[in-house]
C-alpha cells in the first residue's frame, strides 16, 4: 500500500490512475482528460511531457547521470549558475544546490546562522511571518506558522519570533515592534514568501510595507532570506516576487518550478559576503551540509532548459494574459455570493469560499478536489481558500474552462 501525502485516508483513499500527462492536460486510465490548474503542487511552469525540457534531461542521462559534487563540478550545474545567478533580484553571486523546497530553506537558515557563526558574531534567532509556510522540514517547520501540520511537534521546534506580515494598518506599530525586538534579541535573519504566503491560503501583502519593514531590519544587521519556492519563474508576474521589491535578498531559496516540474532540486543563491565568511583554512568554518543528490546532473539540464523557456518572450506574454484573464474573472464575481476577499497576483487566482471556515481543518477541500475533478480540472483548496495557480502553456479557452468549473460548482454547493 502506498501512504500518500499531506493526505487523510479517511476523507480519500481512491487515487485516480494518470497515465500520461501532455501540456496543461492529465490524462487517466479511461484517458478522460483533467486541466491541471495548480501546476501539480505548484511545480509545472511550461506544460506536461514538455519535449524541449524532456529532450534535455535524455541527452544529459546519455552522458552523465550523476556524481558526487563535493568533489567534482559538472557542466549543467554551472550553466546554471552561470545563467541564473545574475537574474536573481538583487544579483546573487553563489548557487548551493540541495533536493527540495524544505532543503532549500533549511540550508538558508543554516547558512544565515554560521554566516555570523565564523565570524564570532552570536546571533541564531530568526524572525518569520505568521501564516509562513517553508516546508516540512524541522528547521523549515520552526519558521513556518504553528498549526495543524506542526501541533505533533511543537516542543521539538526551534523559537521563532514571530511577527505579523505588514500592512497600511498595522506598519507603523510593526516598525515600533521591530525596533525594540533588534534592540533586544540576537536575530540573523528573516526569512520570508515575497508578497504572498501560499500555503498559509494565497494571502497577498504590499510590496511597499514590506519594504519598509525590510529596510529597518537591514540597518540593523539582520539578513534577509526570501522564500521564492513557490514565487520564483514568474508566477508573481515578474521572474521573482523580489523583483517587485527595493529592498534586495541576501539569500534565496528556490525550488518546485526551477525545473520546469521534471526533477526535483532545491537552490540556495547567497551574495559573495555570505560565502566569504566560510572560505577559511580553518576546516570549523566549512558549511557542513550536503545531500546525496546534490546538483544531479539530469535537474541541472532540466532546470537550464526552463530557463531558457521562462526567458522567452512568449513566456511573459502568457504570464499577461493570465493576469488579464484573472482580473476579467475578479470583476465577473465581484458580488457573488459565496465568495470573498477575491484576488490576484500576477498568475495566481484566489477567493476564500464563505460557507467553510477554518483552513485546513476543514474537509471541503477534499470534497471541492473530488468534485472539480469529476468535471476535468484539478483543484485543490487550500481549506476554504480557493485558488488557480495554472501553468503557463494553459490556453485562454483552457482557463475559461477552468473559471466555469468553479463558477458550476459554486452554484451547486
Ligand atoms: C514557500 C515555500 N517554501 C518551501 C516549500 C517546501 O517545498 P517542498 O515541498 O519542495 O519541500 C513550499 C512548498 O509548498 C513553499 O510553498
Amino acid at each position: 500500500m502506498i501512504w500518500h501525502p499531506f493526505n487523510q485516508f479517511y476523507y480519500r483513499n481512491n487515487f485516480k490512475k494518470i497515465t500520461y500527462a501532455k501540456g496543461v492536460y492529465l490524462f487517466d486510465s479511461h484517458n478522460n482528460p483533467i486541466i491541471d490548474a495548480i501546476s501539480s503542487w505548484w511545480v509545472n511552469l511550461h506544460g506536461h511531457a514538455n519535449p524541449i525540457i524532456a529532450q534535455a534531461i535524455y541527452e544529459q542521462a546519455l552522458k552523465l547521470e550523476q556524481v558526487i559534487f563535493a568533489n567534482f563540478t559538472h557542466e549543467p550545474a554551472e550553466q546554471l549558475s552561470q545563467n541564473l545567478l545574475p537574474l536573481l533580484p538583487g544579483k546573487m553571486d553563489y548557487l548551493f544546490f540541495s533536493d527540495n523546497g524544505s532543503t532549500a530553506t533549511e540550508v538558508a537558515i543554516k547558512m544565515a546562522v554560521q554566516y555570523f557563526f565564523n565570524q564570532g558574531i552570536k546571533k541564531n534567532k530568526i524572525l518569520a511571518f505568521e501564516n509562513a509556510y517553508h516546508g516540512d522540514t524541522f528547521g523549515a517547520m520552526s519558521v513556518s506558522e504553528k498549526n495543524i501540520f506542526t501541533f505533533p511537534f511543537s516542543d521539538m521546534l526551534f523559537e521563532v519570533i514571530r511577527i505579523p506580515t505588514p500592512n497600511l494598518e498595522n506598519i507603523e506599530d510593526l516598525l515600533q515592534t521591530c525596533h525594540q525586538i533588534c534592540k533586544k534579541q540576537d536575530i540573523a535573519a528573516i526569512i520570508l514568501e515575497p508578497l504572498i504566503q501560499g500555503a498559509g491560503g494565497m494571502k497577498i501583502y504590499e510590496a511597499r510595507y514590506l519594504d519598509e519593514l525590510l529596510k529597518l531590519l537591514k540597518k540593523n544587521d539582520i539578513l534577509f532570506i526570501a522564500d521564492e519556492v513557490m514565487t520564483g519563474f514568474g508566477r508573481t508576474g515578474t521572474l521573482f516576487a523580489c523583483d517587485q521589491l527595493q529592498q534586495k535578498p541576501d539569500i534565496i531559496c528556490l525550488s518546485k518550478g526551477i525545473t520546469g516540474g521534471f526533477l526535483p532540486l532545491g537552490v540556495t543563491a547567497c551574495k559573495k559576503y555570505i560565502f566569504d565568511a566560510f572560505y577559511s583554512p580553518e576546516l570549523s568554518k566549512t558549511f557542513f551540509h550536503g545531500h546525496s543528490y546534490t546538483a544531479n546532473p539530469l535537474a541541472c539540464a532540466a532546470a537550464n532548459a526552463s530557463l531558457q523557456l521562462t526567458c522567452s518572450p512568449a513566456t511573459y506574454e502568457s504570464w499577461e494574459r493570465i493576469r488579464n484573464q484573472h482580473f476579467e474573472f475578479s470583476s465577473m464575481l465581484k458580488n457573488h455570493s459565496k465568495l470573498k476577499n477575491i484576488r490576484c497576483l500576477g498568475t495566481i487566482w484566489a477567493a476564500e469560499m464563505e460557507q467553510a471556515q477554518n483552513q485546513y481543518e476543514n474537509p471541503i477541500s477534499y470534497i471541492w478536489s473530488e468534485k472539480a475533478i469529476q468535471k476535468g480540472v484539478l483543484l485543490r483548496p487550500l481549506g476554504n481558500t480557493l485558488y488557480i495557480l495554472p501553468p503557463y502553456c494553459i490556453t485562454k479557452e483552457e482557463l475559461n474552462q477552468v473559471y466555469e468549473v468553479i463558477i458550476e460548482l459554486l452554484d451547486e454547493n
